[in-house]
């Protein structure tokens, strides 16, 4: 039987450490220096000791760090989009060089062990306006660089703990979980969806049409840090479950978490999530109007005509790109502008400010958008929100 795509690189780099040789990481981090993460480091962190980020190793160094951001790969070569950095407070840095560092949460658990290669000064503006296409502090995935700070270190991690108390630890399948599923299920080709929102009847038309000719599908809910204002993901995981309980078959489906925080960096984010979607086993990686986008700072479909910069074959997952989709009245189906005839006066389409009010206001949305399951949890999720204010 054929296999599965080969992770990017090659092979899973897990940086996660077991058993004794975790034990004894986690003794030897007792004496070492600490670094603080943020809880944004530290769904960094988990993605490299699951592997979601091979071939990385650790926190990127210099040389990593300025060739992702002009020519978008790693030293090494291969295709890398954005950068996996870790900041720390630049009196602290120079010393911390050539020695081992133990890697804690916000409230001081230990979770690795960083070997620093190298400290450096990183360059905001220039990382904002290559990677963001901005330096707009209003733009959440820039502000989130900057409050990081300047200085830099860089080296490998070995982790000995994940991140303690994980929402959905049943739903949270690493890399090579998700490859035993799919091996196990029989697919050879796996598409997968990155999403921060419910499923709309859009989304669940992207997929479906992908399902016509793809083996499974991985919902793959992303569910680290999210900007203000984005639907909480346990609300979101609802309404996943209904939709996926009533309208998709089962044995074609697999719902797991990506524990990756947003950064909203469009186009660069569109690969950067397809890398990792290659690393937990798909094939395909479907990449919709405005992908990881956020206010107007990118074109409708920057994230898909920037895979046409990469040569051939560099990537191995291959995009699936979509034009916007929408429901005719007209075709009476779900139709974008490549298969509908009609005007957009018989298409339905709502602006995410209006949904939101109509379902604080209990009002539920036209099935021609959402599933009436979907948005009866999303009205309740904003009753319970308001009765504990
Ligand atoms: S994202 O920030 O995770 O990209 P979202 O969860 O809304 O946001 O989108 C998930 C995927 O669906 C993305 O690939 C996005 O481009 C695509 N998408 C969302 N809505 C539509 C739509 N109406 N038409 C086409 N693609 C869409």
């Amino acid at each position: 039987m054929p296999e599965l795509i080969a992770p990017h690189g090659g092979r899973l780099n897990e940086r996660l450490v077991t058993g004794d040789a975790a034990q004894a990481l986690a003794e030897r981090a007792r004496s070492l220096k600490t670094v603080t993460l943020d809880a944004r480091q530290v769904t960094d962190l988990e993605l490299l000791a699951v592997g979601a980020l091979s071939p990385l190793d650790g926190f990127m160094g210099k040389a990593d760090y300025d060739r992702v951001i002009d020519e978008m790969h790693l030293a090494s070569g291969a295709v890398w989009s954005v950068p996996v950095t870790l900041g720390v407070p630049a009196e602290e840095a120079r010393a911390l060089v050539g020695s081992e560092v133990a890697l804690v949460t916000p409230d001081g658990t230990p979770l690795a062990v960083m070997q620093v290669a190298e400290a450096f000064d990183a360059d905001r503006p220039r990382e904002a306006l290559k990677v963001y296409r901005t330096d707009d502090m209003a733009h959440p995935g820039v502000e989130a660089i900057f409050a990081q700070g300047n200085t830099l270190i860089g080296g490998s991690v070995q982790v000995f703990a994940l991140p303690p108390d994980p929402e959905f630890p049943e739903y949270r399948l690493t890399p090579a979980q998700t490859r035993a599923y799919f091996e196990a299920q029989g697919w050879r080709t796996v598409v997968g969806f990155q999403t921060r929102n419910p499923v709309h009847r859009a989304h669940e038309y992207l997929q479906k049409v992908a399902l016509e000719t793809i083996d499974g599908l991985l919902l793959h809910p992303l569910v680290g840090e999210t900007k203000e204002g984005d639907i909480p993901a346990d609300v979101r995981m609802r309404c996943y479950r209904v939709l996926l309980d009533n309208y998709y078959p089962k044995d074609r489906v697999l719902l797991s978490v990506l524990p990756a925080s947003m950064r909203y960096a469009g186009p660069r984010e569109a690969i950067f999530h397809a890398i990792m979607r290659q690393n937990y086993g798909c094939s395909h990686f479907i990449v919709g109007r405005d992908h990881a986008g956020v206010g107007d700072y990118y074109g409708t479909y920057d994230a898909q005509t920037i895979f046409d910069e990469l040569a051939p074959g560099e990537l191995g997952i291959t995009p699936l790109k979509f034009e916007h989709t929408f429901f005719c009245r007209a075709c009476d189906s779900m139709a974008s502008t490549r298969t509908c005839p009609h005007t957009s006066d018989h298409h339905v389409v709502l602006s995410g400010t209006k949904v939101r009010q109509m379902l604080a206001a209990g009002e539920v949305p036209p099935v021609e958008f959402s599933r009436p399951e979907v948005a009866q949890v999303l009205i309740d999720s904003m009753r319970t929100e308001t009765a504990s204010v």
